[in-house]
């Protein structure tokens, strides 16, 4: 499979909303999702939305790594296809955010800590499930990245906002990429 071409923040596939896929079993989803899998993992990421990479459908991919895992147990590739998410209480967690299209930037963003997910998988069946903390929060950004949003629109406080490099000073090994 190819390693697809990262769109970066300012191109238009980033900021308009995705649209539904009509069909999740359909052999192009599966390629496009392949493909996704194989770039996400070459850019060291947790996370790639299928407008990352030039199409504008409402899938992404993800993983939780076993070191950002914390209360949840580690989550492998998974592919989600036509996502819904609804928050589960009104509990908020603050953590940093990183994204691919936004190389070398990260920010503190505020996410619901808990959710529930609807979606599709790649045999088109239906798939469900609860998140919580970093699992919830790749989730939602990439549901984001859907709606053509970027995380620098759900800062809250502009200085928690900087490079990684320089952040790294006062917070090392802030996290990956989605
Ligand atoms: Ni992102």
């Amino acid at each position: 499979m190819p390693i697809l071409k990262i769109a970066r923040m300012g191109h238009p596939v980033l900021a308009r909303p995705a649209l539904l896929v009509a069909d999740p079993a359909a052999l192009e989803i599966q390629t496009l999702a392949a493909s996704m899998l194989e770039t996400m993992e070459d850019a060291f990421g947790v996370g790639l939305a299928a407008p990352q990479v030039h199409v504008g459908l409402r899938l992404f991919c993800y993983r939780v790594p076993e070191a950002r895992a914390g209360e949840e147990p580690p989550v492998p590739n998974t592919v989600l296809i036509n996502p819904v998410i609804t928050p589960i209480g009104d509990e908020r967690d603050v953590d940093w955010e990183g994204c691919l299209s936004i190389p070398g930037l990260r920010a503190a963003i505020p996410r619901w800590r808990h959710i529930r997910y609807d979606a599709f998988g790649l045999d088109g069946a239906p798939v469900a499930g609860e998140a919580t903390g970093f699992h919830a929060r790749v989730i939602q950004h990439e549901c984001d990245h859907l709606d053509g949003i970027l995380y620098p629109e759900r800062i809250e406080d502009y200085r928690l906002f900087g490079f990684d490099e320089e952040l790294a000073r006062i917070q090392p090994a802030a996290g990956a990429d989605a």
